[in-house]
């Protein structure tokens, strides 16, 4: 079993609309899925795997950081702010909190667990790679984006998406999503999805029986630049008809060059890139990005095999060059898993940071998943 947290880097903004009551409760409950209801069923990209698409209400115990102040913000604002907080040694977000407040949602979280079937090949699809390897996969939607609630993006933040993440895991383990259940639940991880997956492997170290961290390492240094070039636009703004009724402080990416950071040419499909870039470009607030970074720590104790994957050409996390320094795969293992039995990395050759939308996806998913095979999962 593997699930996959397929999202970019989150390249947007903050706002307190007040669209969506907040859901603050004083009593901590634990972090679950609390019922499933299926919406469909549809193959993967390739046919290897029969998909049952459904919402899982998920209820989570996070504490969120408290904003101060009102923060409806122009995009003058929002952009003044994403400057300032991301700034060298910025004090932003502490001048700009005040205190904690618990989240416990419920939150609806679209999800898809991906079955395999019949054998047959196709780029550009972990699922199917996946499923071709016998695999069955969980992937969702982050709180924020997509099929899943877009609640007011201020409580829209790391410490809720690590919370989600564990109830995700936790249900695969039980009958939650229908007669599937389990024993085994390898966590893979992209970009913002890798922060995600190392704060859950803090918090609770060993649950996931292995870690692959995909668009992710150890050099933190250029990630704010490379949140900077992807041009956090008002989500309203780039696209009424699909965004019109979002709360202001959601954020998007918005065109096809905004997201070329991500990317490097020629080493990808073009004709792909524009068929997808309709649907491309998630939303997130600029609660998201202030606290993606605050549940990075040591996952101490965490033991289970890790392994990180980095394309050579990735912007965010290398400045372009994955060769210039120590092994940026290698250095994100000793940093954030010490306690790793086995941890391996792997730089995607000509990739940019957007590994699945290259031509060496291939050569990703195959280590990725040599990995698990090696591992027994
Ligand atoms: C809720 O989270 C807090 C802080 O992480 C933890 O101390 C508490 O035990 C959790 N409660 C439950 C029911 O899991
Ligand atoms: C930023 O803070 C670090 C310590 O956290 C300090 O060493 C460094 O000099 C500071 N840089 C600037 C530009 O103030
Ligand atoms: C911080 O929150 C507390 C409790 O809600 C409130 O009394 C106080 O005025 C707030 N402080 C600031 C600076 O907003
Ligand atoms: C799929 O990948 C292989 C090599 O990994 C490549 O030769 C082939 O052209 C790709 N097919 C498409 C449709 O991109």
């Amino acid at each position: 079993m593997t699930m996959q947290i397929s999202q970019l880097f989150p390249t947007a903004l903050l706002g307190l609309a007040s669209q969506s009551p907040l859901t603050f409760a004083s009593e901590a409950t634990k972090s679950e899925v609390t019922s499933f209801k299926q919406t469909g069923l549809r193959h993967s990209y390739g046919g290897n795997a029969i998909c049952t698409t459904g919402d899982a209400t998920v209820t989570v115990n996070a504490t969120d950081l408290v904003f101060s102040g009102s923060t409806t913000a122009s995009q003058y604002e929002i952009s003044g702010i994403l400057r300032e907080a991301l700034q060298i040694n910025s004090t932003w977000t502490a001048d700009h909190t005040n205190g904690t407040a618990a989240v416990t949602g419920p939150f609806k979280i679209a999800v898809q667990l991906c079955l395999p079937t019949k054998s047959t090949s196709e780029n550009y699809s972990y699922v199917n790679a996946a499923a071709e390897a016998c695999h069955a996969t969980l992937m969702y939607d982050r709180l924020g984006l997509g099929g899943s609630d877009l609640p007011d993006p201020s409580i829209v933040q790391s410490f809720v998406h690590v919370e989600v993440l564990a109830a995700l895991v936790g249900a695969l383990k039980t009958d939650m999503y229908g007669s599937h259940h389990f024993s085994k639940v390898a966590c893979v991880g992209h970009s913002h999805g890798s922060f995600i997956q190392i704060g859950h492997d803090v918090k609770y170290p060993n649950v996931g029986d292995a870690a692959i961290l995909t668009g992710f390492g150890s050099d933190l240094t250029h990630v704010a630049q490379s949140v900077l070039a992807g041009d956090a636009t008002v989500a309203r703004d780039v696209d009424p008809a699909r965004f019109g009724d979002l709360p202001d402080g959601y954020l998007t990416n918005p065109n096809a060059a905004s997201l070329m950071v991500h990317y490097r040419y020629p080493y990808y499909d073009t004709r792909l890139f524009e068929q997808q870039l309709p649907i491309a470009g998630s939303t997130f607030s600029l609660a998201d990005v202030i606290t993606s970074g605050l549940v990075l720590a040591s996952a101490k104790g965490h033991t289970k095999p890790v392994q990180v994957v980095l394309g050579q050409y990735d912007f965010t996390f290398c400045s372009g060059d994955c060769s210039r320094t120590a092994d940026p795969t290698i250095g994100a293992v000793k940093t954030f898993y010490p306690d790793a039995e086995v941890g391996e990395g792997y730089i995607v050759p000509t990739s940019g940071h957007c590994i699945n939308n290259h031509y060496a996806s291939g050569e990703a998913f195959a280590h990725m998943l040599g990995l698990l095979k090696e591992q027994g999962l």
